[in-house]
């Protein structure tokens, strides 16, 4: 089968992490010909991993795409913001493109970003990576095969993991709603679409309530310091001290979040960025403003209700989900891999145990990449996550973000139209 060609845009934790590595532990299936990325380490490294020649590597995009396209696909993985500009100009060049969630934070971009697809005719897919994991996949069978009867209302929960929002929401990228784009969009698009496909009806109401509780200076114990290696006096009882994570926590490694602090990974170059750097401050003296917890209500046109949870403190990064039906109920926490069935007239209950890798979200990173390929390879019309499709979650997490700001229910059919008409 033929070796797909693909650009990088933007060489970071998703770009260099996941998908070059995909292409390095793939080579029958992709093969990285160019990266575009300001930063001189992470791009030398891509370049030298993937044997990529200097004339190949670029520290912006705009330069990369204002060449003769030299590829099958572009995958664009820079920040919330940089998505837009590389996503229009790659599909006027004629690449497919594979672009990271959220497609943008601004409404207007994302709508036009549905129809970029049909307009270019390339595939235009969003790495909404949930919708290819093993878990979704089985409970959507499942629930086509009829198992509890027609589906009446969801809980779903998405735990965050308290190590995982100080690195991202509180100290990281994402702290800031007004440079990279509100939680719910950010974290949670991935959930509003899988809902979304679960129930498989037009989202019509939306309310949601959510705060900034506890990350924040009025909540520093006495006397901690803006940054952990200053002497921090709660070091040894703070759970987010950074430099206990970064060396201590099986995950800090394993979803590649110490390369976030430094490019080099040994002990002297992490401390030297704990010093210096984000990650280092204490989190209760950072400038972040995103919510650390926060609840949406869904009405679909199906008259299935939804309520979501997204929460910083819990343990794990995790998801659970409970499905309530006619004639049964349908309960599952992917990280551990679980779907349980009940039948209420039967009373039989099953259980299925998948086996699911515990990094790249439970092998739906690997098996999205496969699809990509594939989808690209066939020139594909019918893509599982295309932006067409995509564009709906985006508008429901937008949706929600204003209903919490606003404490008013939002009409989805009014936002719509108030989007098209600006
Ligand atoms: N699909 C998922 O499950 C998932 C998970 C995490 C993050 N994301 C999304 O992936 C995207 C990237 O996240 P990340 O963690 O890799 O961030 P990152 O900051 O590590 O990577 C972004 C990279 O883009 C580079 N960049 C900046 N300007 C550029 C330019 N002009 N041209 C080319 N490159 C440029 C940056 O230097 C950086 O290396 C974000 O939008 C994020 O929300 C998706």
């Amino acid at each position: 089968m033929k070796q797909i060609t693909a650009v990088l845009i933007g060489a970071g934790l998703r770009g260099g992490w996941v998908y070059a590595a995909y292409a390095e532990a793939h080579p029958e299936d992709m093969k990285i010909v160019a990266v575009a990325e300001p930063d001189e380490e992470r791009r030398n490294a891509i370049a030298k991993l993937h044997d990529i020649p200097a004339e190949r590597c670029y520290r912006d995009y705009a330069e990369l795409l204002s060449e003769e396209k030299m590829a099958d696909c572009a995958l664009v993985c820079t920040q919330d913001t940089m998505h837009f500009e590389p996503v229009t100009k790659a599909l006027e060049k004629g690449y497919h493109v594979l672009c990271e969630k959220p497609m943008s934070p601004d409404a207007s971009e994302i709508v036009t970003m549905g129809k970029m697809a049909e307009k270019y005719n390339r595939i235009l897919m969003i790495c909404h990576v949930l919708r290819y994991s093993s878990f979704f996949s089985r409970i959507k069978e499942l629930l086509s095969e009829g198992k509890i009867g027609k589906m009446i209302s969801i809980q779903h929960i998405e735990e965050v993991g308290y190590w995982h929002h100080a690195h991202s929401f509180v100290r990281g990228n994402w702290r800031r709603a007004d440079e990279t784009s509100p939680m719910i969009l950010q974290k949670c698009c991935h959930d509003m679409d899988i809902l979304l496909w679960l129930v498989g009806s037009p989202c019509q109401k939306v309310s949601s309530f959510g705060n900034l509780t506890y990350f924040k200076e009025e909540n520093a114990p006495e006397g901690a310091p803006e940054r952990c290696l200053d002497g921090c006096p709660y070091r040894d009882e703070c759970a987010f001290y950074a430099p206990g994570f970064y060396f201590e926590h099986p995950k800090a490694e394993a979803d590649g979040l110490i390369y976030a602090v430094s490019t080099e990974t040994d002990r002297e170059s992490v401390i030297q960025a704990l010093k210096t750097g984000p990650y280092g401050r204490c989190v209760f003296h950072c400038d972040n403003d995103v919510v650390d917890h926060q609840v949406v209500n869904l009405e679909f046109e199906n008259q299935v209700t939804v309520n979501m949870t997204m929460c910083a403190f819990t343990e794990n990064c995790a998801r659970r989900i409970h499905i309530m039906g006619t004639d049964g109920e349908l309960s599952g926490d992917m990280e551990k891999g679980i779907i349980e069935l009940r039948n209420f007239s039967t009373g039989e209950k099953e259980t299925i145990q998948l086996h699911t890798p515990s990094t790249g979200h439970s092998g739906s990173d690997t098996n999205m990449m496969k699809d990509f390929v594939k989808y690209v390879r066939e020139d594909s019309e019918e893509v599982r996550s295309g932006a067409s499709v995509s564009v709906e979650s985006h508008l429901i997490a937008l949706a929600a973000e204003q209903s919490r700001v606003t404490g008013r229910t939002v009409d989805l059919e009014q936002f719509r139209q108030d989007i098209e008409e600006k």
